[in-house]
């Protein structure tokens, strides 16, 4: 009797496998042993103490204090107070179970001054401490050199990412990170979102350092037209630096890889129409193939060089040499699709679009009165998890497979500061868009991408840049007159969705190894 059951069940399974060939492979074996599952977070937008123990000033805490910048007029002069409740947020992940943490270093925290000035070690020991206290729990750190943030001293002397002699000091800085921080940390990014960076430093002027031309934004000076690309190529050549110190002095012994995170948006066409088709494959080009190509494949898109033709810099023959440290993984913050509409051969309105520094296409949500994707509290965020897929696709067909991991993918909500905090905590809508999201890129798995870690933005409420705090993305809540963490109904559903899709057990630092002590509580 028991056997016979055991036989029909065997047989039962195997009918299952043959008919349904998608759960040959389980959930659970989907997710490599390796795959990171984290969350993200960046030093402005959690660290708060922004003159502590010897802090330099940098872009963000100049531009929050210039009124009418920010939404709700605050800044992030405490943000979150990761600073000082690091050791608290660390049991937070930790008993969501992740295995790795993605944050950014503060690059005013580690040399106040840039080069032109000394090392902070306090900022140094700030980081030693909390990458220590991460691997003690069996959390992987997954560390950005920059993310936004920049020391004001580079904006006052040379105009920053305008000037080629940002390339000098972000290399040194790098140097100073690797040094401090390699024999710990073996996951590294350059740059977060530099696409972003430039677009809306440097064309809408609506991040610092504010500039655009008039047609653009309110800017008091700038150049829509050229200064993205110029920020942009010294960006991608100050990153290239960083692999290149990364390559030839560290990365053999201490055994990490080095990335970039692309800000990565699902551009597709409004319609069938080969020109639509072409203006949204045009968009990818000005807006995440503008850094990967160089770092990839050495050169900027055909589309860009066309089309922008003496307001594209050009590189070098000693800039591809430097080109040619490439990177290891490439870093995919994705949250939402648009629409694009060809605006080179079909005539659009004046505005948005039309211009030859957004390559003639223009993004919108909405075709025949429906948008691509359900709205959220974020102007710009719609629900289109198909586009998590297509995103992934895309660059593993364009850079040949290159590793990926999904550096931030997330869901915003308004500040319910009249509501009830119960109705905040029970964020059914985040749940089911990271569980949709999620869906999709295990779809891209399936089908061989080779991704390798999924960081959701974010652990906690934080400061949203222009938005202030009137959105919030964490799977905690966090209370900003107590900085009162409360996990949300999402945290508890990250948890069992990583302890459902991961086998192994995290491998913590062993405790009595003298050896391995040194090499983890390395101290300056
Ligand atoms: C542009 O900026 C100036 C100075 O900051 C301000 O007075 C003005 O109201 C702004 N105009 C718009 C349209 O935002
Ligand atoms: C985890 O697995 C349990 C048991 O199969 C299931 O009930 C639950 O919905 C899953 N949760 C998530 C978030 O995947």
């Amino acid at each position: 009797m028991e056997l016979s059951l055991f036989v029909l069940e065997i047989c039962f399974s195997i009918i299952v496998l043959l008919c349904n060939p998608v759960s040959l492979k389980s959930d659970a074996s989907l997710f490599p042993s390796d795959f990171l599952f984290g969350t993200s977070s960046s030093s402005y937008q959690f660290e708060g103490a922004f003159l502590s123990d010897g802090k330099g000033l940098n872009n963000w805490d100049v531009f929050t204090h210039k009124p009418g910048n920010i939404m709700d007029g605050s800044n992030g002069d405490i943000a979150v107070d990761h600073y000082h409740r690091y050791l608290e947020d660390l049991d937070l992940m930790n008993h969501i179970g992740v295995n790795s943490y993605r944050f950014s270093i503060s690059w005013a925290r580690i040399l106040p001054k840039g080069r032109f000035g000394s090392v902070n070690k306090a900022g140094i020991n700030f980081y030693n401490k909390l990458i220590n206290a991460l691997l003690l729990k069996g959390i992987q750190p997954f560390v950005s050199l920059t993310h936004y943030d920049i020391p004001q001293e580079l904006e006052n002397r040379y105009e920053a990412w305008l000037s080629p002699q940002v390339q000098e000091d972000f290399k040194y800085y790098a140097d100073i990170c690797f040094k401090y921080f390699g024999d710990r940390v073996k996951y590294w990014t350059t740059f977060n979102e530099p696409n972003v960076v430039a677009i809306r430093g440097y064309r809408s002027g609506i991040y610092p350092p504010s500039r655009c031309s008039s047609s653009f934004g309110n800017c008091s000076s700038g150049d829509s037209e050229k200064e993205p690309f110029i920020a942009a190529h010294n960006m991608i050549l100050s990153h290239a630096a960083a692999v290149d110190i990364y390559r030839t002095k560290y990365q053999k012994q201490q055994g990490g890889s080095i990335g970039i995170v692309m800000n990565a948006i699902w551009y597709e066409p409004i319609s069938n129409s080969l020109k639509d088709k072409q203006a949204a494959e045009r968009t990818q080009a000005f807006y995440m193939n503008w850094f990967l190509d160089p770092i990839i494949m050495g050169k900027y898109p055909a589309e860009m060089q066309e089309i922008l033709a003496s307001n594209l810099p050009v590189f070098s023959n000693h800039d591809q040499e430097k080109l040619k440290s490439g990177l290891d993984f490439i870093g995919v913050n994705h949250y939402t699709s648009f629409y694009i509409r060809d605006c080179m051969f079909s005539v659009c309105e004046q505005g948005p679009g039309s211009s030859k520094t957004e390559g003639f296409a223009l993004r919108t949500a909405n075709k025949d009165g429906v948008l691509i994707g359900e709205s959220t509290a974020v102007d710009w965020l719609y629900v289109y998890p198909q586009g998590m897929d297509k995103i992934i696709t895309y660059i593993k067909e364009r850079y040949n497979n290159i590793p990926m991991f999904i550096t931030e993918n997330g869901f915003g909500d308004n500040d319910k500061r009249d509501g009830l905090i119960e109705e905040s905590l029970n964020d059914v809508n985040r749940v089911e868009y990271v569980s949709v999201y999620l869906d999709a890129l295990a779809a891209a798995l399936r089908k061989g991408a080779d991704v390798r870690g999924y960081f959701l933005w974010s652990l906690l409420d934080n400061f949203e840049w222009t938005s202030g705090f009137t959105i919030r993305f964490g799977l905690h809540h966090v209370d900003y007159t107590t900085l009162k963490r409360t996990p949300r109904g999402s945290a508890i559903w990250y948890k069992q969705f990583i302890s459902n899709h991961t086998t192994t057990h995290k491998i913590l630092m062993p405790k009595h190894d003298p050896g391995s002590q040194r090499q983890y509580f390395k101290t300056i």
